[in-house]
């Protein structure tokens, strides 16, 4: 059925203006002034809302098995959650363990996410080791269209990267034109800090940022950007939370290697003391990098409106507080990492953004949307409304006024971090391809619907 968006206050990442938009099967066919609806169409009156292109999240864990466990959400309550919470697309880190070759793990993952995603999603294809075999399966991976790579220099013995593999997997990414994503800390600091905080008795929440301090992220950026700069392979740093590991991607940038920088909305609302509550409270807040000072929170914001740092990401981790935190109750290094937050990223971005002047709507598509999607290799089908773009569209109510509960959340975990932080405005439809999947903030689309985004390696656009 065709769907008809009146008086759309339509905000892109370089432009806002005010007209209808048409959507016919999957795309958007027409964007002007006083259209008449086609017979049989949906029309939604947008007046008094903000229209957006739908929001991309370039760092996602829907299905994670990690530090013996495995993360809460499955592809259809994560995707419902992203959904209710403006985000139409996201990019999932294939993780496979290092026993488990590329080619098995890639088909894991696609098998998670089929039949069962309910918003578009695509992968980066994460490189845990590098052998004989590794060079034609990654190969063939990005045949099938997944046109980036992840590495982590942190995670010793699991998903880690030795030097050796580092050097191999830069290289083969700039022979295929692919860009490489990855976690930046050096694994090695972690494990001796680890060590020595253990050993004097610092067993709780808390101790987890002593163990991996700005010093050991910045070493990290800095590390990768050395084997960046001598293979010429395109880096996006993952989730970076502090200046220190900022400067050094900033001084890479000026001696001319190709690098990105992702943020996450939990380095900009939240700070190191919520990990340090009582108790066992700052478990919830465990995640690596860790929750950093606050004096941060300023150079990050200011990094997304100079444009220093491209896209806030979730890096969303579901990993229950009653039966998950817990495995490291007696030692920190054992509490599964990651602070969920797939469903809140956007109208926290826009609350702590937007709405105190931090940045403009355009900065807010452009850092939630557009960035990723020209980064990424999916614009201009996604990130931006224009005729012939997928039809992903949010009517955000700037109106609205709520609060962050997880007993009203849709993402399956039994936590939410930001419990308790209200939110000043909130998607009230959101469209997949054309399909209504929010009304109201109410999941109502179809489960399955959500399909794979092949992408093609190329230069990233520039953002
Ligand atoms: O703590 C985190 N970030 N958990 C998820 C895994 C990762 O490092 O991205
Ligand atoms: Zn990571
Ligand atoms: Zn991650």
């Amino acid at each position: 059925m065709p769907l008809l968006i009146k008086n759309a206050d339509i905000v892109n990442a370089d432009s806002r203006y005010t007209a209808d938009i048409l959507c016919e099967g999957d795309v958007i066919t027409r964007i002007d002034r006083g259209i008449t609806a086609p017979s049989g169409a949906e029309v939604i009156d947008a007046a008094g809302k903000h229209v957006f292109p739908g929001f991309i999240d370039p760092h996602t864990h829907i299905y994670l098995p990690f530090m013996g466990t495995f993360s809460k959400d499955d592809y259809e309550t994560g995707t419902k959650a992203a959904l209710v919470g403006g985000t139409t697309t996201l990019f999932e880190m294939v993780c496979p363990s290092r026993s488990m070759s590329h080619t098995e793990g890639f088909a894991l993952w696609r098998q998670q996410a089929e039949g069962r995603a309910c918003c578009d999603y695509s992968f980066h294809m994460g490189v845990t080791r590098f052998d004989a075999d590794s060079v034609a399966q990654l190969r063939e991976i990005v045949a099938a269209g997944v046109g980036s790579f992840k590495v982590f220099l942190a995670y010793k013995g699991a998903f880690g990267v030795d030097d050796g593999e580092l050097w191999q997997t830069l290289s083969l990414a700039r022979d295929l034109g692919v860009v490489v994503t990855a976690h930046c800390e050096n694994e090695t600091l972690v494990a001796e800090l680890q060590k020595r905080l253990l050993a004097a008795g610092r067993t709780g929440p808390d101790a987890h940022h002593d163990s991996r301090p700005p010093r050991v992220e910045a070493e990290g950026v800095n590390h990768l950007a050395s084997f960046a700069e001598l293979t010429g392979a395109t880096i996006y740093i993952v989730h970076l939370s502090c200046r220190e590991a900022l400067e050094r991607a900033i001084a890479a940038r000026e001696r001319g290697v190709k690098v990105f920088v992702e943020t996450l909305i939990q380095y900009l609302v939240l700070d190191k003391t919520w990990a340090e509550r009582p108790g066992f409270e700052g478990a919830k807040y465990v995640m690596s990098p860790p929750l950093r000072d606050a004096t941060n929170q300023a150079v990050l914001w200011d990094g997304l409106a100079s444009g220093l740092v491209s896209t806030v990401a979730t890096d969303h981790a579901p990993f229950d507080f009653v039966g998950q935190k817990p495995m490291g109750r007696d030692d920190f290094t054992k509490i599964p990492n990651g602070i969920p937050s797939l469903e809140d990223r956007v109208n926290l971005l826009w609350t702590h953004g937007v709405k105190r002047g931090r940045l403009t709507p355009e900065q807010f598509v452009a850092v939630g949307s557009t960035n990723a999607a020209k980064i990424f290799g999916l614009w201009p089908r996604k990130g931006v409304i224009q005729p012939g773009a997928d039809a992903d569209l949010v009517l955000y109510d700037p109106a609205y006024r709520g609060t962050i509960s997880a007993k009203t959340q849709t993402q399956n975990v039994d936590y939410n971090a930001f419990e308790g932080f209200p939110i000043e405005g909130r998607p009230t439809v959101v469209t997949v391809r054309g399909e209504v999947a929010v009304r109201n903030g109410v999941f109502c689309g179809t489960v399955g619907r959500g399909r794979f985004l092949s992408r093609v390696p190329r230069r990233p656009a520039g953002c």
